[in-house]
């Protein structure tokens, strides 16, 4: 049979036909397929020379190998550090500040004794330089490569054997001896391959820097994500100063941390109380806004929830959520009309979680309630009080995880009063410095909070 000369890849999935497709069966995106040269292998069979299969019990274990990285909202996302060999995956948009997060984490394990090295393909060895200046101190002990070319880059590696390597960006990367276009997705496969089979063979850890591009045009380093052990998103809002890090996979730690960072003039500084900072400019006295003790992961945040309610010239009003999943808001906003009686069909509902974090916890929803009904009555929801527990479609509220955390953190602040879900009462430990108020349903809520009845 003849051999295939070229391939159509979609640029998008990774998905490899041997016909130009309109649209990839694999992931249904149109127009997303480029021809490349076949670039399968020689395929010559080979005595074994590496190590041999081992019994798994046989195995030494690797329990406590993990390497602080001297930046603890870092050290929370990975599960508690760095493993050896392990090979993590940073990805976000232009700009939101991953080269800077892992300079920094680089400059904090060289002080720490080990030999790290900052392979770049983006910016010049003068240009990290100038970073590394911004960020303060400047490390002694960083190794820096401008390089783009795999060969060289592999060479280099072999030769100062560091023990923690930053790839910035994966995507820059090439090899000659393939033939499709630097940043392919093949190449990025290849390249990234190559890598993780360097980590693991040499216990080494390695970063992987890749952007994440909206349309798929240029590879993004989502083909990726299977292969590596970890991988995380580094995202923010340009116009907030802070940044969320929040991990998708980790075979090495849970995925329910983030890790937050506020972006400086001199770098970033890790967020260790981040209710502060979400609830700071809250306004007391305003109707159409009401704080929600959430969590993500092992930590409360509190974090504040407001709604405009507005009369509509449309005869379609609008619902317009920021922060919160659309879907939600309009199945909140169905359950108040129908259950409450709060006329909302020719109001503009908008929603916003002020700061720009986003949240998907269930927890929320009462928060939501009370902030559209505190708009629409103009009335506020008293400035002491906190609110947590899902709301379902029959108006009921239903009971939250961790409510003792929650409540804890909510009397740290200096908040009086706690609005939680019936259910949830059995679950309170211990006693708490703050009057606990159980609902079972938003009616109850309503009652008590905008004092209805
Ligand atoms: P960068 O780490 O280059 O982003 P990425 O690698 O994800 O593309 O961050 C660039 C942005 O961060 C840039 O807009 C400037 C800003 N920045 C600061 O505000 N303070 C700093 O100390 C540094 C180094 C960058
Ligand atoms: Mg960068």
């Amino acid at each position: 049979m003849a051999k295939i000369k070229t391939v159509y890849t979609c640029s998008f999935c990774g998905f490899q036909s041997p016909k130009w497709l309109g649209k990839c069966p694999d992931c249904d995106q149109w127009n997303s397929f480029y021809e490349e040269k076949n670039p399968a292998r020689k395929n010559a069979s080979k005595p074994a020379d590496g190590p041999a299969p081992l019994a798994l019990h046989t195995i030494a274990a690797q329990q406590d190998d993990r390497t602080p990285t001297g930046i603890s909202e870092l050290d929370r996302v990975l599960g508690g550090g760095l493993v050896k060999g392990a090979v993590v995956l940073i990805g976000g948009d232009p700009g939101i500040g991953k080269s800077t997060l892992v300079l920094q984490a680089l400059t904090k394990l060289s002080e720490t004794g080990h030999k790290v090295l900052y392979v770049s393909g983006e910016e010049s060895a003068r240009q990290i330089r100038m970073r590394a200046e911004r960020l303060g101190r400047l490390p002694e002990n960083v190794l820096i490569l401008a390089e783009t070319s795999l060969e060289q880059i592999d060479a280099h590696i072999n030769e100062c054997k560091p023990d923690m390597i930053v790839i910035d960006s994966v995507q820059t990367v090439y090899s000659p001896d393939l033939e499709s276009a630097p940043g392919s997705v093949s190449q990025l496969r290849e390249i990234s391959s190559h890598l993780i089979q360097h980590a693991k063979r040499t216990d080494t850890a390695t970063f992987l820097v890749g952007h994440v591009t909206k349309d798929g045009a240029i590879a993004g380093p989502r083909v990726l994500e299977h292969m590596v052990d970890t991988v995380l998103y580094f995202e923010g809002d340009r116009g907030h100063s802070y940044r969320i890090l929040r991990a998708v996979k980790n075979r090495f730690g849970s995925t329910d941390e983030i890790g937050i960072f506020e972006m400086s003039s001199s770098g970033l500084i890790e967020v260790t109380s981040p209710s502060e900072l979400f609830i700071s400019e809250r306004r007391n006295q305003t109707p159409g806004s009401a704080v929600v003790p959430s969590i993500e992961g092992t930590r409360p945040i509190l974090i504040e929830i407001q709604a405009l309610v507005a009369p509509s010239p449309l005869a379609m009003p609008r619902r317009t959520a920021i922060g919160i999943d659309q879907n939600k808001t309009s199945l909140l906003i169905a359950v108040l009309e129908k259950k409450i009686g709060v006329k909302l069909f020719n109001q503009d509902v908008f929603i916003n979680v002020a700061g720009g974090v986003r949240v998907n916890e269930p927890a929320v929803d009462l928060g939501i309630v009370a902030a559209i009904i505190s708009s629409r009555l103009d009335q506020q929801v008293p400035a002491d009080m906190v609110l947590c527990g899902e709301v379902g479609l029959t108006g009921e509220v239903r009971a939250v995880s961790q409510i003792s955390v929650r409540i804890n953190e909510a009397a740290r602040l200096g908040f009086k009063r706690c609005i939680l879900p019936e259910g949830s009462r059995k679950n309170i430990s211990e006693k708490h410095a703050i009057e606990c108020i159980s609902v079972t349903s938003i009616q109850d809520m309503v009652d008590y909070v905008f004092k209805l009845k």
